[in-house]
């Protein structure tokens, strides 16, 4: 008799998993844990993900049906149409001022996959990555994901300056032999803090003496207040071999995000590692998609970006001056992304509350704590999305003020 036809299985046997310890253990968001008490419910005001309340404005779904109705089924490219990518190059040209070439764009499906593919390119098993947060919890997932250690250097408050503050040098600190890369959003999420230039400066000058890539996520590069047309952005001063990975997308500025489509700036030299990771991930964007963001960065594109920004303003003075008649709420206003990071006194179970708001008071709003690894200042606070119609927004802040006065 066969070896095989003698072996029996048995409830009682304990099967051994055979995930990767790192993906068993990793949890759903603290995001996640929220939303899953009420997604889709209309009867909820979501301020939860960070998405505009937007559709899609029409010329680019006409842009993406077209392409459809024409054929666009096939396999394109995996880096992406070349019509995108050089889009891509003048988008950059005309925001940032900087010359960069196709050969250093790839669009490999969303901004998400930018990020895990930047990864995937410096993370080995053992590596860490030092992101600066408080940060949306995808990024220290996915450095687990590919094996790496998440080691987050948070920001500091500075409540007499009035804003959110990167020390340089426990950011220095925190890097040792095994740091592969530094994780810098800026304009951050969730709390709208930018990098300034000088910063950035003295960042790729560190990275570069220690041999350490700079993680760039600039998806609101573009959703700034001060009237410059793009945050300071690392692509300016690096040059097309510096270890830089600039992460863009679609999603935030032209309120794409159901789309899943973003672009990846890397350095010149690794285009071959670009396209062997972009078959094996996901084998290239949607065809005709690719169509609908080729006509997002036409200049009816920018357009529509400056009507989301004034959009996202209104919303920042709406939450402005709800926050000046509070008196257990604090916020650093944003310079960009269309978030407020509010700080509640007395507030510290975020994630009870949250869960709490969606139940009784029908308000979707994300728990400070899940933007860290654990850290209990990140307790005390709540994100929400400002990016939507002013009256709902009004209607969500008053439920969150009656929220809170029963804290
Ligand atoms: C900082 C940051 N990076 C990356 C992303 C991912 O963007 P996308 O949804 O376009 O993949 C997000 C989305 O919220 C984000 O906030």
């Amino acid at each position: 008799m066969a070896h095989y036809a003698r072996f029996r299985y048995t409830a009682s046997m304990t099967r051994k998993s055979p995930i990767r310890p790192v993906i068993a253990a990793l949890e759903p968001s603290g995001i996640t844990k929220v939303t899953a008490l009420g997604l889709g419910n209309p009867d909820i005001l979501p301020l939860w993900f960070g998405e505009t309340d937007l559709v899609t404005p029409p010329f680019i779904r006409q842009a993406a049906v077209q392409a459809l109705e024409a054929g666009g089924t096939f396999y394109t490219n995996a880096r992406g149409i070349l019509p995108l990518r050089e889009a891509i190059r003048d988008f950059h040209k005309r925001t940032i001022g900087a010359d960069i070439p196709v050969e250093r764009i790839t669009v490999p499906g969303a901004a998400m996959l930018a990020v895990v593919t930047a990864l995937q390119m410096v993370c080995e098993s053992g590596d860490n990555v030092v992101i600066v947060s408080p940060i949306w919890p995808n990024i220290f997932q996915a450095a687990k994901v590919v094996g790496a250690e998440p080691r987050l250097v948070r920001l500091d408050e500075d409540w007499t300056a009035g804003r959110w503050r990167l020390d340089l040098d426990k950011l220095f600190d925190a890097c040792d032999g095994r740091t592969k890369a530094m994780f810098l959003a800026s304009p951050g999420n969730p709390t709208g803090w930018m990098l300034t230039a000088d910063e950035q400066k003295k960042i790729l000058d560190f990275t570069r003496e220690r041999g350490i890539a700079i993680i760039a996520d600039e998806v609101y590069g573009t959703l700034v207040y001060d009237g410059a047309k793009h945050a300071p952005s690392f692509l300016s001063i690096a040059d097309d071999e510096d270890a830089v990975f600039a992460i863009n997308s679609f999603s935030k500025p032209w309120a794409m995000t159901g789309w899943r489509i973003g672009w990846l700036v890397h350095p010149k030299s690794v285009e071959g590692a670009a396209a062997a990771l972009a078959q094996c991930n996901n084998t290239g964007a949607t065809h005709f998609l690719q169509y609908g963001a080729l006509a997002a960065l036409s200049p009816e594109g920018d357009a529509f970006r400056g009507t989301l920004l004034e959009r996202c303003r209104a919303g920042r003075d709406v939450v402005e001056s709800w926050i000046n008649r509070q008196n257990r709420v604090r916020w650093f206003k944003p310079d960009g992304a269309f978030y407020g990071f509010l700080h509640v006194d007395g507030l510290k179970d975020s994630l009870g509350f949250c869960q709490d708001m969606v139940r009784n008071d029908q308000v979707g709003v994300s728990p400070g704590w899940a933007f860290s690894l654990g850290d209990a200042r990140d307790d005390s606070y709540l994100r929400i999305c400002f990016a939507q119609d002013t009256a709902k927004l009004s209607d969500a802040l008053t439920r969150l003020e009656g929220a809170i006065r029963k804290l």
